[in-house]
């Protein structure tokens, strides 16, 4: 029997390359598209020399089609804070020209589609935890909206494609993940402590630091998004930890693991930065049987030694 192919769009980021390692993991063909906008070739240099992988490097902005394939995985797009801010118009048109490209693509060949939409589609939340059935609180004209609304939009013709022309979709929303092949600048929580635990600089916490995240390690994040791929459920459902932290016991969770003797400096809270953010994971505990198992401070240990070389490469080159 031949191996089924994938598409991953966005597979040389963060979660995508991730995701790729599993895909090849369990017997798939694997290609991705991007084109490196905020990923990167490194990402995936160790699946170089592996016959059943192909980086294809293109933007997904414009249609675009790599022959016939069984499943994409719609990953492209800006993700981080720095990184949209400063690709907002890509991140528009990477969460509407792309999707609609995505899905037609799966829509030619008959393949399965699932795409990773955002717990930033719940906004500054009115209600805690969140389900999947709550419509969220986003402003729409915000500094954040280029994302927000993009991933609402990404969702709505996901959703169309899928009630109009039967595709057969699924949409994951990620809730905050971290570990081995983020951006160390990226400006997300994890890498920033990370980063300046380990260079010795403070801490920098928003606000007064009792806004709470909750962190989902990248193993079990990618372990819902395969459950997901296998169900055939095709409204949102949430793949994230539970455990809430705040800002502060994150900062000094990150100052135990790496040992690090930084201290914590106070900067004024950032526009539409959410006070809470926590999965109500219910749905994927019973739908995918899911549900995290990598503790806050085993996915930093397990983290560790990345940063440690991404610091130590920063420094090498400056
Ligand atoms: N990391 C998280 O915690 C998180 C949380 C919620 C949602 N997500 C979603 O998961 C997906 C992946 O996030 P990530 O953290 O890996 O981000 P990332 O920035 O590391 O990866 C995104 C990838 O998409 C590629 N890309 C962007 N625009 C493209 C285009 N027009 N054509 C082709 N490729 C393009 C980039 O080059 C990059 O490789 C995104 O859709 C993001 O919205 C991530």
């Amino acid at each position: 029997m031949t191996a089924k192919r994938a598409v991953v769009t966005g597979g040389a980021g963060f979660l995508g390359s991730h995701l790729c390692d599993a895909l090849l993991g369990e017997g798939w063909n694997v290609v991705v598209v991007d084109n490196l906008l905020t990923g990167r070739r490194t990402n995936l240099a160790h699946l170089k020399s592996d016959s059943r992988f192909e980086l294809v490097e293109r933007d997904i902005c414009e249609p675009f089609d790599v022959g016939r394939f069984d499943y994409i995985f719609h990953f492209a797009s800006p993700a981080s804070p720095v990184d949209y801010m400063i690709h907002g118009l890509a991140t528009l048109k990477v969460g509407s020209l792309g999707t609609f490209h995505a899905l037609d693509l799966a829509r030619k060949y008959g393949a399965k589609y699932l795409v990773s939409s955002t717990s930033e589609c719940y906004g500054d939340p009115l209600e805690h935890p969140q389900t999947e059935t709550y419509w969220g609180n986003v402003n729409p004209i915000g500094p954040r909206s280029v994302y927000d609304e993009s991933k609402r939009f990404t969702e709505a013709v996901t959703m169309a494609y899928h009630r109009y022309h039967q595709v057969d979709t699924r949409i994951v929303r990620i809730f905050n993940t971290y570990g081995p092949r983020m951006q160390i600048n990226d400006g997300r929580v994890v890498p920033n402590f990370m980063k300046q635990a380990l260079c010795g600089e403070e801490l920098t916490v928003y606000g007064n630091g009792l806004q709470t995240r909750s962190f989902c390690y990248v193993s079990d994040e990618v372990d819902g998004f395969l459950r997901l791929a296998k169900s055939d459920e095709h409204l949102p459902v949430n793949i994230g930890n539970p455990n809430e932290f705040t800002m502060l016991e994150c900062a000094q969770m990150v100052l135990k693991v790496t040992g690090s003797k930084s201290q914590i400096r106070y900067e004024p809270l950032p526009q539409d930065d959410p006070k809470q953010r926590r999965p109500d994971i219910t749905k994927a505990q019973q739908l995918l049987g899911w549900e995290p198992k990598v503790d806050l401070e085993t996915g930093l240990r397990k983290s560790l030694e990345y940063f440690q070389q991404a610091v130590a490469a920063e420094a090498a080159v400056k």
